[in-house]
């Protein structure tokens, strides 16, 4: 047999009917907020993501699925939804504000576990030509609305501001000066970070590097007046909407387009890939992807690491179950399964002739009712209905069972 891919998964009938729940759970509440759904291509040119995501993050140095098409041009798999969905914006054309979201598959070359996959798949929202403070704390409410609905909890929201062109450049120095001391007792990711991208030494994951850097400055001794006012704004706004919130001055984020606000879910019930949700502000990306100069922000939920979190619905019974008891019946029962699903009643038909015992086995886990069709049906013109609910059974005409006289 061909393999699958490492860390590419099926979503066999229970995933994809948790994906379901997510996605129609997601149309409801964010359509209360005004986003509409749009969907974009799985793959897009290279040059987006080198342009938008960061040139020194882990995502485009070791994580894309990047392959050279026919024209010899570079073409790369999505390892995530904001730069294509801002591709889409400009190219369409349009200029003023726009809230949409859109849900799918994204690609990153990651070491696979529990949470993580290299094929995954986002809930992903953004918000487009709105700079007010407002707006991040409406968002910021919206998931946690939208998670709310899905009776997730546990979950904790990591607040920070990142600043922005006018003072993190000031925060860098500081903070690489403070680096440099510590530096021979760095593991060598974060030795080669201090250079190319000093926020990210914040992220570190490894004992040694947390303990040397836990009194690191923060960005948020350095925020410019704009910056800190917008901060503090936020804030207030999460504070009057009466949602909790820690902040998190060591939150960088993967992806370097971030200005200002970024935050994340985490949830403490799916182990070590414990961020659900996360996101922030990415003022100036549409305008250097060749767009307007408008303001941007957004978040993503991976859909797998939600469905760890939802309990499996209960499989969804279908309305008949049709047992044929004889050869003689076959005919009319798929003529009688023909015409109750023309009526929207679900059937499931099994168009095999068993007899009773090994039908009743089996109608019980697939269907509310149970339609015998034997010789003594077809003779009478008649068809014997179980109601497994009320334990009855009793014969009907096809009119009584149209109307549903056995309910
Ligand atoms: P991100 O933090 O890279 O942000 O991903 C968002 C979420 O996607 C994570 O919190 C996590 O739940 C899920 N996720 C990421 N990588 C994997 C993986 N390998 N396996 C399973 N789940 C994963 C972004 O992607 C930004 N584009 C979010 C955004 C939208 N910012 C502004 N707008």
């Amino acid at each position: 047999m061909v393999q699958k891919i490492k860390g590419f998964a099926d979503l066999l009938e229970k995933e994809t009917a948790l994906f379901t729940i997510l996605e129609e759970k997601a149309r409801d509440i964010f359509s209360l907020y005004n986003y509409k759904e749009i969907r974009t291509p799985l793959v897009e040119f290279t040059e987006l993501f080198s342009r938008s995501i960061g040139a020194s993050t882990d995502i485009i140095q070791k994580e894309m699925y990047t392959f050279m098409d026919k024209k010899n041009r570079g073409i790369t798999l999505r390892p995530e939804a904001t730069a294509g969905s801002i591709r889409a914006y400009i190219d369409s054309g349009r200029q003023g504000p726009s809230k949409f979201f859109t849900f799918g598959p994204m690609f990153r070359y990651e070491r696979p576990q529990k949470g993580r996959m290299r094929q995954f798949h986002q809930i992903n929202v953004e918000c487009i030509g709105y700079e007010e403070s407002y707006i991040d704390a409406e968002m910021i409410s919206m998931l946690l609305h939208f998670l709310n609905a899905l009776a997730i909890k546990d979950t904790t929201l990591l607040l920070n501001s990142l600043g922005c062109s006018c003072c993190r450049p000031e925060y860098k120095r500081v903070l690489i000066s403070y680096l440099k001391k510590e530096e021979k007792q760095l593991c060598t990711t974060c030795q080669e970070r201090m250079e190319i991208n000093p926020l990210r030494t914040l992220d570190c994951k490894i004992e040694e590097c947390i303990e040397r850097t836990k009194d690191t400055p923060i960005m948020l001794d350095y925020l410019c007046a704009p910056c800190l006012e917008h901060f503090l704004s936020v804030k207030s706004f999460l504070d009057l909407f009466q949602l909790s919130y820690t902040i998190e001055p060591r939150l960088v984020r993967g992806l370097d387009y971030y200005i200002r606000t970024t935050f994340e879910v985490v949830s403490n019930n799916i182990g070590s890939q414990s961020s659900i949700a996360g996101g922030g502000r990415y003022d100036g990306l549409i305008k250097q992807l060749g767009g307007k100069d408008l303001s941007g922000i957004g978040f993503a939920l991976g859909m797998e690491r939600l469905a760890l979190l939802l309990h499996s619905p209960s499989q969804a019974l279908n309305n008949y179950y049709i047992a044929v008891l004889c050869e003689s019946a076959l005919e009319k029962a798929s003529i009688l399964a023909n015409t109750l699903r023309k009526h929207n009643y679900s059937v499931f038909f099994e168009h095999t002739v068993k007899n009773m015992k090994k039908h009743l086995k089996q109608a019980l886990s697939h269907a509310e009712s149970c339609i015998f069709m034997g010789e003594h049906e077809i003779e009478n013109t008649i068809y014997t209905v179980k109601n497994f609910q009320k334990e009855e059974q009793k014969e009907y005409t096809l009119g009584d069972i149209l109307e549903q006289k056995h309910l």
